[in-house]
């Protein structure tokens, strides 16, 4: 899927929607696929999520894990505010979730998935966001398991005309902690090179929620 370009619609992202989205079908985000690095192996991708609800849920895009290898991964905020729902569940049971997270960035701010997470990139602004990311290859993306389990452990929910929203959870989950709104800290200098994307195991010392991570 090198250099190429994807959308997903309103249709497409049913699988794992919270309900039936109601009114005209539509592109709800946009993927263009960068160029992978010959030397670092590293691709840049961007992502762009249209404002818009569908029926009560936040804008969001399809969700998935890494297969293969738990490859981290880095987004950074180019236009608007995003928020990442990561999630962490057992190896042996996808519906028993160990870890999530709400991650909340703001514009030019970078934000590290860490190895062995899930995530859905979330739109809660009335308008546009663009994200970009950096990723290693070598892996695939595993969308079926978010596909299997009707979308990730929680929903985002608008309530009050976009006053508040609620977090709905996913009732085809079997146990989920509850949710815990965080915030990116400052991207670590020693990750600045990106070898982190590649050789995960190198820097698992780093890559910890704690070292990644503030509480709200
Ligand atoms: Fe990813």
């Amino acid at each position: 899927m090198s250099g190429k370009s994807f959308t997903r619609t309103i249709k497409e992202l049913s699988p794992v929607l919270f309900g039936p989205a109601t009114g005209p079908e539509r592109v709800v985000y946009e993927v263009r696929r960068g160029e992978v690095d010959k030397n670092t192996k590293i691709r840049y991708d961007t992502t762009t999520i249209f404002p818009g609800l569908l029926g009560r849920e936040l804008p969001k895009t399809f969700g998935h894990y890494h297969k293969g290898v738990d490859f981290p991964e880095l987004y950074v905020v180019l236009e608007g505010r995003a928020w990442y729902l990561i999630q962490r569940p057992q190896k042996a049971n996808p519906k028993i979730i160990e870890e999530v997270y709400l991650i909340e960035a703001k514009e030019n701010e970078k934000t590290i998935i860490p190895p062995g997470f899930g995530h859905v990139s979330i739109n809660p602004e009335n308008k546009k966001l663009i994200l970009g990311n950096w990723i290693g290859t070598g892996f695939e993306y595993d969308y079926q398991t978010y596909e299997n389990l009707r979308g990730a452990c929680y929903y985002l929910l608008e309530s009050k005309g976009r006053q508040s929203v609620n977090f709905e959870k996913n009732s085809y989950y079997e146990k989920m902690p509850e949710l815990a709104k965080v915030r990116p800290r400052e991207f670590p200098k020693e990750l600045e090179n990106l070898e982190f994307l590649t050789k995960p195991e190198k820097y698992l010392e780093i890559l910890t929620i704690e070292n990644c991570f503030k509480r709200m």
